[in-house]
């Protein structure tokens, strides 16, 4: 089976992460996003991966080869010289898509959930039609593509809407599809919107369903969301792969539950940590530290009695002794923060040094 993952831009909504990193390899859960969705269409039989990007994919198709080998996948990169929008790019890549006349996975490459591809080709199979959209519910649905089904029918589409100004539905797209190659005949090579400009006419013809996702979900492309979807993701492993995460009846520090520390961190003594905590490689936390709900990246050091909650602390970055970072606070790579600092909400960019209070969110340049 053939899968494309859009890839796309910036991903300026997650710097200062991104100024370092493509966002497909920022770490989720210590493993580059967008391995986890390659893992799971390899688990699910899928051999022929599209990776759709708009800019110069050097350093992804570097860190990617040797993914092609572990996973027994071929990856191929499609470089668009323009932003083909959703949909764009899957004409872009219709050599591969259309080669034989199986359909083909295509995947939001900022979402997180429970992938549930071979559930879905069996019942993109079963109803025989051109499409079928994942579908969850979300509380507020006006940042997302809502879908209303037909009356009187379990799956079938009657409408697509994208990120409506007025409340329609609360089932949203899950940005996970499975498509026939006949999908290609409705998308030019330009610029395309799959959401505003496929979508809605192929529920018009009839042939679109909705999938429902069992489980968490989250779009992952921003700090907050990111927090968010790590949190659902670690009490994911906590029902179904609880060896991915520190026992807490052998490691005294874990404080209820689900946190994640890589086997090569270092923790000091009397620390508190938990709930939802991910420690990267190489992670130095000192002692009597306390962190909750927050992201420590690779080679990141957290010095003594620091408190960091609801934050993400970036790849070789330290924060310092009696320091309290809080609010959604992001550090880019490489960033100091000094002792008996407080920051609050801020987002700094790489290699810079804070040694003076942050108390509302703001950009540090
Ligand atoms: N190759 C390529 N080229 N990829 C692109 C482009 C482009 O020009 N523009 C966007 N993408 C990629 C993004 O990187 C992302 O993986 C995916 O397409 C969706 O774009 P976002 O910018 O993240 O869209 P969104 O989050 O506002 O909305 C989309 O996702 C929601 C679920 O998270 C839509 O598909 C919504 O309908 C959906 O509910
Ligand atoms: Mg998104």
């Amino acid at each position: 089976m053939k899968a494309l993952i859009l890839v796309g831009g910036f991903g300026t909504r997650l710097r200062p992460l991104t100024l370092t990193l493509p966002k497909p390899l920022v770490e989720f859960g210590n493993r580059p996003m967008i391995l986890h969705q390659i893992e799971h269409l390899a688990q699910a039989g899928v051999t022929d991966i599209v990776l759709a990007v708009n800019y110069r994919p050097e350093i992804m198709v570097a860190a990617l080869q040797s993914y092609e080998q572990e996973y027994n996948v071929k990856i191929t990169f499609s470089v668009e010289t323009e932003p083909l929008g959703t949909a764009g790019p899957l004409a872009l890549a219709r050599d591969i898509l259309a080669k034989d006349d199986s359909p083909f996975f295509v995947l939001n490459s900022d979402i997180t959930c429970d992938y549930p591809f071979e559930q879905l080709r069996d019942f993109h199979l079963s109803h025989g039609n051109e499409g079928t959209i994942v579908v969850t519910k979300v509380d507020d649905p006006s940042k997302y593509g809502v879908i209303v089904n037909q009356a009187g029918h379990d799956s079938k589409i009657e409408r697509f809407v994208e990120k409506p100004k007025v409340f329609i539905s609360n089932k949203i797209n899950a940005g996970i599809y499975i498509l026939n190659p006949s999908v290609l005949d409705r998308i030019e090579l330009k610029p395309t919107s799959i959401e505003k400009e496929v979508f809605p006419f192929i529920a018009q013809d009839g042939e679109l369903h909705t999938f429902d996702l069992d489980g968490f979900w989250m779009d992952v492309g921003q700090p907050k969301d990111y927090l968010t979807g790590t949190c659902l993701y670690l009490t994911h492993l906590a029902k179904k792969q609880s060896h991915l995460l520190s026992d807490p009846t052998t490691h005294d520090y874990v404080h209820k539950g689900n946190v994640m520390v890589h086997p090569s961190a270092k923790i000091g003594q009397g620390c508190r940590i938990g709930p939802n905590v991910v420690i990267g490689p190489g992670v130095t936390v000192g002692d009597g530290v306390r962190l909750q709900r927050c992201v420590i990246m690779e080679g990141a050091t957290i010095k003594d009695y620091a408190w960091v909650q609801s934050s993400i602390v970036g790849w070789n970055s330290s924060v310092g002794r009696w320091s309290r970072l809080e609010g959604c606070s992001v550090l880019g790579d490489d960033v100091t923060i000094n002792d008996e600092i407080y920051v609050n909400g801020g987002s700094i960019l790489p290699h810079k040094s804070i040694s003076a209070n942050i108390t509302e969110p703001q950009i540090i340049m």
